[in-house]
This record gives structure tokens, C-alpha cells and sequence, in this order.
């Protein structure tokens, strides 16, 4: 370069000049080719970030429902899906689906605030786990039993009363026979949250009071047979049950992919209930209008709500009818609803369903409930509905003598006799 002359000193600014420029248009043109890769690559895979270690939700190994679920919905969409994976702590929607680093995450609950949550595809409850051979039945806190019992409870940090069932079961002075299992556990032995169950069929502790996923899917993989019942809280509410709707997350700029997810949720409905019933998920239909949930950042596998406040489901038609629109959500409100499914029992005694259908909806001067022959050709909720407020033939009709969720109480009794085939369920 010394040794340049004038007119190469001159030149060799042009020269570098020019270089420049096109390094810097090669460098926007290389900018907007990987931009333009990014974004196919975007709308390629379906990107979701879930825990590497948290059955029955997630593992690396793809084994948990949510795995299954994702799968269902990528494949839908034509796509594949790719995950980050991130264990689920405190921090973990910040540090995942808000930074870029995937485009949704499973299992959240509905009234999360951090993110947009899609329509719930699932509802689940905590539940009693113990032993099928005890002499009593566990489904209340307010049972006078768990005082002398050893229960377990998840906690998430080192407070003990920031679970739903601690704060439960505190409040009622049962405090001293509760032993909190850290929900996270250590995260070097495989599934930490499947702990607690162990512990229930060791004989360590006589019952857990869980989420119910992790209950219903730890259990049926014990040596022993253990019972799995949705807790029933008698405290703000005659039934109040500690339920939450389960959702998928976006970001909440992202409008336009959870409406995607929407659509993908009501039309692969059926598939993923399937695959919540092969995992053992105690659950019932999502409520119409979603329940409140956790408004921290913690992780998704279990609610955590600080206090549990769900409000019994209203079941006037027109709001189940609005459900049903929505698609996922069954237009019976209590489909599924262990508690309603009780009274719906009673009511089918008392009314006296029973004397033309059978006791357990055999049929004899009424038809056979429990087949797929339906007399109309049809079973769907909104036919039931009618036959039993309006009546058909020799059936009576109902109407002013039992209230419309009196009405979807017993339909949701008559459901659980049906014995044909799950496929042609049409409810
Ligand atoms: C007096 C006898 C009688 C009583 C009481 C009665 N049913 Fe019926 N039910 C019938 C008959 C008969 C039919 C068929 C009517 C028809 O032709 O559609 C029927 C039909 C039905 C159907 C439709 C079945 C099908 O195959 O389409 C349902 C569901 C049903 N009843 C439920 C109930 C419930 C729930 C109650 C109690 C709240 C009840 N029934 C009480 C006689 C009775």
C-alpha cells in the first residue's frame, strides 16, 4: 500500500467503496434470504417448548401426553414437531415461548395472564390417591379420617400452603400428618412429580391429594391397585370441585395462530381425548367459560392456583348451546362430572327412569340405554335433551318437573351406561 501511486490511492477508495457496497447488499440480500428460511422454517415445524423430564406431560423421549397431543395438532398442520426443551420453573415462560424460543407451549391453564391461551381441550381436577383396599373412601376434606391419616401434597417451593390441597387441608387444621413432596423433586431421578404416588403404594404416606394427571397416570403404574378420586371441596360451594381448564399457549401477539390451534383442538377433539384416556387423566368437560387459574410464572404441569374459586357450571342451554359452538367443549355441562353423575344417578331413581329403562338403563318397557340404537337414529345431547323435558310417546316429559341442569344431570348418568361402541358417540 506504501508503495501505492496517486492514482491507486485515488482509486483504492472507489475500489473499497464499491466493494463495501456490495458486501453490504450481499450482506442485506444474505439477511433477507435467511430471513426469508427462518420463516419457512417457522411455518415448517410446529415449535414447542415443554420440560425434558415431566411425565406424564413431557419427556426428551416424547412420551408424555402432551408429546402425543403436539404431535396430533403439528400433524394437522402439515408440520413436524421440534422442541426446546426447559424444565418447568418459575421463569419458564419467560425464558421459552416470550423469548422466541418456540411458538407454543402445552397444558397451561386457561386464566394464565402472561400468554394467550387457546380453548381448553381438557379439564382436570386433584384427586385422592390411596389404596383400593382401605376400609374408607376418601373424596372430601372435610372427611373426619384425614386427621388420623399421613397425606401427601405437592409443594412448589418451601412454602407449604401454596398448593390448592395444602391450603385446603391447613385451613381445616389438618397441618401436622401433611407431608409436602417437592413437586420438582430431584430432577436427576426420572419424573420427580411421580414421587409422591410411590410413596402412596410403599405405604409411606396412606393417600396423596395430587393433580390429577400426574395421580391418574402414576397410579396405574404401581404394584398395587390404588384408587384415584377427584377431591369434591365443600368449602366456597356445595361442589365446588378443584378444577382447571387446560389450554395451549401462545404469545399474546400471536391472535392468529391460537385461532389456528382453535380449529385445530375442535377438529381433532375425539383424537386427543383418546390419548387423555389411554394416560389415565381423571378429567371432565372443560367449563364452558374457563376457570381461573395461576397468574404467576410457574410452571404448567399442575395448576397451583393460590386458592382454588371455580364456579359451579351453569348449564342453561343456551350457554352449553354457545359451548357447543365453541367446539371442543361438550354441550352437556356436567358430561364427564363425577359429582353431577351422582345426582344424576339419584334422579334417575327418583324420577323414576328406572322403572321403564332399567336400573342400570337396560331397557324393558323403555329402550335399551346403553346401546348405540337410538330411536330418533340419533343420541346427541340435544335429542336427549328433548325426549326427556318433552317426552315421545309412552314416555312422559319432564319439563316443570325438573330444572334444565337437573335435566343434563341425569343425561350425564345415562352416558355412563352407554356399552357401545365409543365411536359412534356423538354427545
Ligand atoms: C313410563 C315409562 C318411561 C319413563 C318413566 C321414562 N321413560 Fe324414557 N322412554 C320411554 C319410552 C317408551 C321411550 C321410547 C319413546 C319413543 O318412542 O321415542 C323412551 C325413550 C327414552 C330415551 C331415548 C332412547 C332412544 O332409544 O331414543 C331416553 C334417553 C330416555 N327415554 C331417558 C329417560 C330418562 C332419563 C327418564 C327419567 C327422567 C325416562 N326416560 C323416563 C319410557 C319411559
Amino acid at each position: 500500500m506504501l508503495n501505492q501511486t496517486e492514482g491507486g490511492r485515488r482509486a483504492a477508495p472507489h475500489a473499497s467503496a464499491c466493494l463495501a457496497l456490495l458486501l453490504l447488499l450481499s450482506a442485506s440480500l444474505f439477511l433477507v434470504v435467511a430471513w426469508a428460511t427462518e420463516t419457512a422454517e417457522a411455518t415448517k415445524s410446529f415449535r414447542v417448548c415443554a420440560d425434558p423430564n415431566n411425565l406424564p406431560f413431557s419427556n426428551r423421549q416424547q412420551e408424555g401426553f402432551e408429546n402425543k397431543i403436539a404431535e396430533v395438532l403439528a400433524r394437522g398442520l402439515g408440520q413436524a414437531v421440534t422442541y426446546t426443551w426447559w424444565p418447568q420453573r418459575r421463569g419458564f415462560l419467560r425464558s421459552t415461548l416470550n423469548a422466541g424460543q418456540c411458538d407454543v407451549v402445552m397444558g397451561l391453564p386457561v386464566a394464565i395472564d402472561m400468554v394467550l391461551t387457546t380453548q381448553p381441550y381438557y379439564r382436570s381436577v386433584y384427586a385422592f390417591v390411596y389404596p383400593e383396599d382401605t376400609p374408607y373412601d376418601l373424596s372430601s376434606f372435610d372427611d373426619p379420617v384425614l386427621k388420623e391419616l399421613k397425606i401427601g401434597v405437592h409443594l412448589i417451593g418451601d412454602d407449604y400452603t401454596n398448593s390448592p390441597p395444602a391450603h385446603a387441608l391447613s385451613k381445616r387444621g389438618i397441618v401436622d400428618n401433611v407431608v409436602g413432596y417437592s413437586v420438582f423433586g430431584n430432577y436427576a431421578d426420572p419424573n420427580p412429580p411421580g414421587k409422591i404416588i410411590e410413596a402412596v403404594a410403599n405405604n409411606e404416606i396412606d393417600a396423596a391429594i395430587v393433580w390429577g394427571p400426574i395421580g391418574g397416570y402414576f397410579a396405574q403404574r404401581q404394584a398395587v391397585s390404588l384408587r384415584v378420586v377427584p377431591v369434591v371441596s365443600e368449602d366456597e360451594s356445595p361442589s365446588l370441585l378443584l378444577a382447571y381448564d387446560i389450554a395451549l399457549g401462545v404469545r399474546r401477539s400471536d391472535e392468529a395462530l391460537k385461532n389456528t390451534l382453535n380449529g385445530l383442538l375442535t377438529q381433532h377433539a375425539a383424537e386427543i381425548q383418546q390419548i387423555l384416556v389411554d394416560y389415565g387423566i381423571p378429567g371432565i368437560a372443560p367449563h364452558p367459560t374457563g376457570s381461573p387459574g395461576p397468574q404467576q410464572d410457574t410452571g404448567a404441569s399442575d395448576p397451583q392456583a393460590s386458592q382454588a374459586s371455580d364456579e359451579q357450571p351453569t348449564a342453561s342451554r343456551g350457554e352449553a348451546g354457545q359451548a357447543a359452538a365453541n367446539g371442543l367443549v361438550k354441550l352437556n355441562p356436567y358430561t364427564g362430572n363425577p359429582e353431577a353423575i351422582i345426582e344424576g344417578e339419584e334422579l334417575y331413581k327418583l324420577l323414576n327412569c328406572y322403572s321403564c329403562h332399567g336400573l342400570r338403563g337396560g331397557g324393558g318397557m323403555g329402550p335399551d340405554l346403553t346401546d348405540e340404537e337410538w330411536k330418533e337414529g340419533t343420541g346427541d345431547d340435544t335429542r336427549v335433551m328433548d325426549q326427556v323435558m318433552t317426552g315421545r310417546n309412552k314416555m312422559p316429559g319432564y319439563d316443570g318437573v325438573i330444572t334444565e341442569e337437573e335435566a343434563w344431570k341425569v343425561i350425564a348418568y345415562v352416558r355412563t351406561l352407554y356399552k357401545g361402541n365409543p365411536s359412534t358417540i356423538e354427545w
